[in-house]
C-alpha cells in the first residue's frame, strides 16, 4: 500500500493538465465516487491493527494533498476560462488610479495644529450642537445682551433663556467644555467647524472653520499671548512677517485685541487684498475674563490665562488667495485638485 501511494503521490505532483477536460478526469481518477482514494480507503478496513496506526495518517495525507491539488488546478482553470471568455489579456498594463489631493482647509488645519502642538499645546474637540451656557452664558454673555448678536445664531430651540439649543457660533465653547472638565494648567487649540445665519456670498458664508486656542496657568501674561501668535506667524507665513495688536472687544476676554498682520500678498505696499492698507486681520484674542474662568469652576487670583480664535477659511485665503469662500464647499474637483497634498 506504501509503494502504491508513493505512486500516485510522484503522479499527482507531476500532473499539470492541458485543460479543463484533462482537470476533470483526473478528479474522477482520484476523487470520484468510485476513485483511487475510495478504493484505498476500502482496502485500508481489512489492514491490521498495527498497520492502521501509520497507514491512517498516510492515507489521510495522501487525500489532502489530492484534494488541495485539484482545488488549486480548479481556481486557476476556472479564471483562465473566464478571461478566455471575456476576452482579457491580462498581461496589458492596468488602468492607473487618480490620486486624490487633500482639501485646502484640512491642509490648513493640519499646519496650524502642528505648529501649536510644538508649542506643546494639544487638540481639543466638542459638539457642534451646544446649550446656551457653553456657547454663551459661561463665556460671559449676559442674557439679552446686544453682544449676543455679534453672532448670527442658527436656534435649534429658543426659549430665549438657558434651555435655548443652537449650533455652536464659535469653538469658544470647547474651551468652557475643557475648563469645567479638568484642573488648569490647560494648553489646547480647539479646531472645528462653526455656524452664523449670514446670507451666503464671496466674502461669507453660514458656516465655517476655526482654530481657537487657550492657556491657563499660573501667572499667563499678555506678553505671553503676544509672543506665542507672533511665533505662530512666523511659523505659518514665513520669518519677516510682521504683526499687530489692535484693542477689540470681545465678552469673554478683558483686555481684548484683534491681530493683524502685514499683507501677504503685497508685503505690506498695498494691493487689493488688503484693501491698500498693507495691513490684514487673521484673528481675535484676549485675556481670559475672570468671570469666565470663575464659571468654569476655576480660581481666578490663582490663575490667568489667554485665548484667541482665528477663522480658517480667511488663513487660506491669504496663503492660497482665494477670494470666494463658497469655492471650500462646492467641491468643485477643478479647485480641489490645485491642492498638493504635501502634508499627509
Ligand atoms: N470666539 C471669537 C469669535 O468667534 C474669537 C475669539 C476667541 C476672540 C478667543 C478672543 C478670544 O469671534
Amino acid at each position: 500500500m506504501q509503494a502504491q501511494i508513493d505512486q500516485y503521490t510522484t503522479e499527482i505532483n507531476a500532473f499539470s493538465p492541458a485543460n479543463a477536460e484533462e482537470l476533470e478526469a483526473f478528479r474522477i481518477k482520484f476523487l470520484g465516487t468510485k476513485g483511487i482514494i475510495k478504493d484505498l480507503f476500502e482496502q485500508f478496513k481489512n489492514v491490521g491493527p498495527e498497520e492502521k496506526r501509520t497507514f491512517g495518517k498516510v492515507l489521510n495525507q495522501f487525500k489532502q494533498l489530492a484534494e488541495a491539488k485539484y482545488n488549486e488546478l480548479k481556481e486557476a482553470t476556472d479564471l483562465g476560462l473566464k478571461t478566455q471568455d471575456l476576452g482579457l489579456d491580462l498581461t496589458l498594463p492596468g488602468d492607473g488610479f487618480a490620486v486624490g489631493s487633500r482639501h485646502p482647509l484640512s491642509l490648513i488645519r493640519t499646519e496650524i495644529i502642528d505648529i501649536f502642538k510644538r508649542l506643546g499645546f494639544v487638540v481639543a474637540e466638542g459638539p457642534e450642537i451646544e446649550d446656551d451656557w457653553h456657547n454663551f452664558s459661561a463665556l460671559n454673555f449676559p442674557e439679552e445682551h446686544p453682544a449676543r448678536d455679534m453672532q448670527d445664531t442658527f436656534f435649534i430651540k429658543k426659549n430665549h433663556g438657558k434651555d435655548d439649543i443652537a449650533l455652536r457660533t464659535h469653538t469658544s465653547s470647547v474651551q468652557v467644555r475643557m475648563m469645567e472638565n479638568g484642573k488648569p494648567p490647560f494648553r489646547a487649540i480647539m479646531p472645528g467647524r462653526v455656524y452664523r445665519n449670514e446670507a451666503i456670498s464671496a466674502r461669507a458664508h453660514c458656516f465655517f472653520h476655526q482654530v481657537e486656542g487657550l492657556y491657563i496657568d499660573e501667572n499667563v501674561s499678555f506678553s505671553d499671548l503676544k509672543q506665542t501668535l507672533y511665533h505662530f506667524v512666523q511659523e505659518l507665513y514665513g520669518e519677516g512677517t510682521k504683526v499687530r495688536f489692535r484693542p477689540s472687544y470681545f465678552p469673554f476676554t478683558e483686555p481684548s485685541a484683534e491681530m493683524d498682520i502685514s499683507c501677504t500678498i503685497c508685503k505690506g505696499a498695498g494691493c487689493n487684498m488688503c484693501k491698500y492698507t498693507g495691513w490684514v486681520e487673521i484673528l481675535g484674542c484676549g485675556m481670559v475674563d475672570p468671570n469666565v474662568l470663575e464659571n468654569c469652576g476655576i480660581d481666578s487670583a490663582k490663575f490667568t490665562g489667554f485665548a484667541f480664535g482665528m477663522g480658517i477659511e480667511r488663513i487660506a485665503n491669504l496663503k492660497y488667495v482665494i477670494r470666494d469662500l463658497r469655492l471650500f464647499s462646492e467641491n468643485d474637483v477643478r479647485f480641489l485638485k490645485q491642492f498638493q497634498a504635501d502634508i499627509i
